[in-house]
């Protein structure tokens, strides 16, 4: 039999699908189907409906219009549970993981049956621990969730959906929490599924990456399908002009261009100075300066012990040994409000550690400084100004300050986040992976505000594990090991290739 010239047809398919979230139309008349083995990659900008097309499929909403077709047969998921019954499994955008339950526990979601009304915790996690090591994955079962780095939660997250015996598994930005090896790992386990005839749909910003794993790629705008391509006859350039539309220019440059090389700037007085910095089990010795007017990066993978120095810099953290000094004054605080007050500003790497899902986008905006804000005269009205002006300079879409955090999209939701710090100018600002899930339209605007503080004097201090994101913007970059400093790299040193290397 030869079957190498027919298409396989579709195990999924969703034919005129239509959304509204009250007058906000998310999808429109999309067209969309999913083979057997297939991985499905899904691109489009911030807002252009990804999410929320990948929630119907997921079962998240049933109000929708037009159709969709399991197997053959008609399906309207009523709820997460019922998607789940049929075998699709998703691993959503933003975490969704029970930070203080076990890695076993949110890897089986509930506990193995019991007996003699015991939980079964020893079974439990000895097979928890057999499922992740079939995942390269060393990670001990009975670890709090809440403990682990966002990056390895992620994976124990992507891990439960493969386990739970899905057939169709949606990845909604599984990589932008993950450091290049944890990503390779991720392909080829991916790869794997594959041959074991899953299917994937996988959503990222980062193109290469679909290019890469995909077999198909849908791109969405504006709520609208407007291509699907076979990956291997498709080019990043291709992509780019669809998904934004050939007119800007500007944008599509910076999509595809790796990183622009760092103009020379002006550097003032020494903002912060850490000397010997140590805290148990996480980092060691670790001096540094940080000038005013400077941006440096800190890379490192996952575990370098990166985090954990950005948190004891702003006191949620206390470090063991050693000397903080912010403006020559040697500081050491006991919490965040401390950090705050010295004027320090700190953007987590969990965009959810920081905001309030179900209150108003404004409320979130100046939550941070409310208690500055309080002094004068605190009303309503006095808030939405002042996020009504974050709102306009970051471009968050769309442009409600009434409008719960939780309806925005997920590149908006980050840059509600970076809205709210900069209500006030701080002396200190520490970026943890600033654009991660933005598409590059937000990405350049989160970029230009960094750059605008730097003009305005701010030491800012960049955490990533994407060398892009330091590359674009960092003026110096230093490199941590085993929560060690292994370099500090400026001018030409500053690549790819020695962040890599150091790391
Ligand atoms: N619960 C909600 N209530 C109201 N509007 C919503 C809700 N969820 C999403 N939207 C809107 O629907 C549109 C599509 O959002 P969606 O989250 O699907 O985008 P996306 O393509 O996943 O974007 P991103 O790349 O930023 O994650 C956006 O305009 C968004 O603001
Ligand atoms: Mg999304």
């Amino acid at each position: 039999m030869n079957v190498s010239n027919t298409t396989p047809s579709p195990i999924l398919t969703l034919h005129r699908i239509s959304k509204r979230y009250g007058g906000v139309t998310a999808l429109e008349n999309v067209d969309f189907d999913l083979r057997a083995g297939e991985v499905h990659g899904l691109v489009g900008e911030n807002g252009a409906g990804k999410s929320t097309m990948m929630k119907l499929l997921a079962g998240v909403y049933s109000d929708y219009e037009g159709e969709m077709h399991l197997h053959g047969a008609p399906v309207r998921f009523s709820s997460p549970a019922d998607a789940q019954a049929q075998g699709i499994g998703m691993v959503f955008q933003e975490l969704s993981t029970f930070q203080h339950l076990s890695v076993a526990e949110n890897l089986f979601g509930r506990l193995l049956p019991a007996r003699r009304g015991l939980v079964d915790r020893k079974r439990m996690n000895h097979e928890a621990q057999m499922h992740l090591q079939q995942l390269g994955l060393e990670i001990d079962v009975t670890t709090m969730m809440g403990h682990l780095p966002v990056g390895t939660q992620q994976i124990v997250e992507i891990a439960r959906v493969i386990f739970s015996g899905a057939q169709i598994i949606i990845l909604d930005e599984p990589t932008s929490a993950l450091s290049p090896p944890e990503i390779r790992r991720l392909f080829d386990f991916i790869a794997s599924l594959k041959t074991q005839g899953k299917s994937l749909i996988f959503i990222s910003h980062f193109l290469e990456d679909v290019l890469e794993i995909s077999d198909r790629i849908t791109v969405l705008k504006d709520a609208h399908q407007v291509a699907v391509l076979e990956a291997k006859d498709s080019s990043k350039h291709q992509l780019v002009e669809l998904m934004i539309g050939a007119d800007a220019s500007i944008l599509q440059q910076s999509y595809e261009e790796e990183s622009q090389i760092a103009e020379e700037h002006a550097v003032g007085d020494v903002v912060l100075a850490v000397e010997q910095l140590t805290q148990q089990g996480n980092f060691r010795d670790v001096s540094f300066e940080l000038h005013a007017g400077e941006i440096v990066g800190l890379f490192g993978f996952m575990g370098a012990g990166q985090i954990q120095l950005a948190r004891c810099l702003f006191g949620a953290e206390q470090f063991d040994e050693g000397v903080m000094r912010l403006n020559g004054r040697s500081l050491n605080f006991h919490n965040t409000t401390q950090a705050k007050t010295a004027g320090i500003a700190y953007v987590p790497e969990n965009r959810h550690d920081s905001l309030m899902l179900q209150q108003e986008i404004y409320k979130n905006i100046t939550l941070a400084h409310l208690p500055r804000l309080l002094g004068r005269l605190l009303n309503q009205k006095a808030e939405v100004d002042i996020a009504s002006t974050q709102i306009k300079n970051l471009h968050i879409h769309p442009p409600r300050p009434t409008l719960p955090v939780g309806a925005l999209s997920g590149g908006n939701q980050q840059k509600v986040v970076l809205a709210k710090w900069l209500t006030q100018t701080p002396k200190l600002l520490i970026l943890n992976e600033p654009t991660r899930g933005i598409d590059v339209g937000a990405k350049d605007e989160v970029m230009t505000i960094v750059n605008s503080l730097r003009d305005q004097g701010v030491a800012t201090l960049l955490i990533s594990a994407e060398p892009e994101t330091i590359l674009s913007i960092a003026d110096r970059a230093l490199v941590m090991r085993k929560g060690r400093l292994t370099a500090e790299l400026t001018g030409s040193r500053l690549t790819k290739e020695n962040l890599m290397t150091y790391a």
